[in-house]
C-alpha cells in the first residue's frame, strides 16, 4: 500500500511532517513536500535524495495552505498522482477566544479544516480510479474533548476526526484506507507557534508523562494503515486516556474542564 507509492506530506518543514518524511523516504518512489518555509524542504529534499538510492523524486511544493488560491494550484499539479496523502500541517493558538486575533483564528481554520478537506477531495478521484491508497488525517487527542482557551484548534480537531471516521466508511469499497491519527502532546515547534506571548508555560508533571516522540507517533500512525484501523492515539498513556474521556459524562467533561487553570496573559 505504501511501497513504491507517491507520498504528499503536508507541514513537511517540521515536526511530525518532517518525521513522516524520514520515515517513508526508504519505502516509497517519490515524496511531495508541502509547507511555506521552502528552505527547510529544499534541505530535507537533498539529505533524503542522498541517504535513499530507491527514492526516484521529492518534490518541493512552497504552499501557504490557509491561502485558497494555492491550495488550488498545489491540488491542480500535484493531487493527481497521490497514492498516501498526509495530511499533517497545523497550527493552534493558546488562549480565550475573544482575545484572539482573527487573522490567526482564520489561518487555524483553514490549514487545520479547509485544507485537509480539500486535499482529500483532490486526491480521492485518482485514488479511486487506482483503486488503491490511503488518506492519513493528523488530528489530535484534543478532538476528543473541548478545550476552554483552546477551543478552536480542539474543535478543528473534532472535525478531522469524524471525518475520517465518516469518509472511512464511503470509500472503503474502493481500496482507499482513511486513518485519524490522534496524538497527545509530541515535542516539537507547535508549542512555540501556538503561544500567543513570550511566557513560558512550566509543564504539569502529569502531562510531561503524555509526551511522544514525533518517531513514535509516525511508527503508531504506519502500523494503524496497515492494520486497516479507523483511529489511532499513540501511546498506550495517551490511549488509556482518551478511553477515559470517552467514558466520562457530559457533566464530567464540564466540571474538570471548567477547573483547569485558564491561559491568561502572564500565565499562558
Ligand atoms: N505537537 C503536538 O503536541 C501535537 C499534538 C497533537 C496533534 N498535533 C498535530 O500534528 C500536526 C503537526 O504539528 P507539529 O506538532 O509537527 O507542529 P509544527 O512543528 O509546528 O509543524 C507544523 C507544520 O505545519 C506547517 N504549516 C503551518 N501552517 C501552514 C500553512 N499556512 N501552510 C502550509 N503549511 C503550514 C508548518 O510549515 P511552515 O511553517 O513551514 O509552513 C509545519 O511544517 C498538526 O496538525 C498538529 O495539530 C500536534
Amino acid at each position: 500500500m505504501i511501497n513504491g507509492s507517491t507520498v504528499m506530506v503536508t507541514g513537511a518543514s517540521s515536526g511530525l511532517g518532517e518525521a513522516f518524511a524520514r520515515a517513508l523516504a526508504p519505502r516509497v518512489r517519490k515524496l511531495i513536500l508541502v509547507a511555506r518555509r521552502e528552505d527547510r524542504l529544499v534541505e530535507l529534499r537533498a539529505e533524503l535524495m542522498a541517504a535513499h538510492g530507491t527514492l526516484e523524486e521529492v518534490r518541493v511544493c512552497r504552499v501557504d495552505l490557509s491561502d485558497v488560491n494555492e491550495r488550488e494550484r498545489l491540488v491542480e499539479e500535484e493531487a493527481g498522482s497521490v497514492d498516501v496523502l498526509v495530511n499533517n500541517a497545523g497550527l493552534g493558538d493558546y488562549g480565550d477566544f475573544s482575545g484572539s486575533e482573527w487573522t490567526r483564528t482564520s489561518a487555524m481554520l483553514e490549514v487545520n479544516i479547509a485544507a485537509v478537506t480539500r486535499l482529500a477531495h483532490g486526491v480521492l478521484p485518482g485514488m479511486r480510479a487506482r483503486g488503491a491508497g490511503v488518506i492519513l488525517n493528523v488530528s489530535s487527542l484534543a478532538g476528543e474533548i473541548f478545550i476552554p482557551d483552546f477551543a478552536v484548534y480542539a474543535a478543528s480537531k473534532a472535525y478531522v476526526t469524524r471525518f475520517s471516521e465518516a469518509l472511512r466508511i464511503e470509500v472503503r469499497g474502493d481500496g482507499v484506507r482513511v486513518v485519524a491519527v490522534c496524538p497527545g502532546p509530541v515535542r516539537t515547534e507547535f508549542g512555540a507557534v501556538a503561544r500567543r506571548g513570550e511566557h513560558g508555560r512550566s509543564e504539569r508533571p502529569l502531562y510531561g508523562l503524555l509526551y511522544a516522540t514525533p518517531e513514535e507517533v509516525v511508527a503508531a500512525a504506519l502500523a494503524a494503515v496497515e492494520a486497516g484501523r479507523a483511529q489511532v492515539f499513540p501511546t498506550w498513556r495517551v490511549a488509556w486516556l482518551a478511553a477515559g474521556l470517552q467514558w466520562l459524562p457530559a457533566w464530567g467533561r464540564r466540571l474538570a474542564l471548567s477547573r483547569r487553570p485558564r491561559r491568561v496573559e502572564g500565565n499562558d
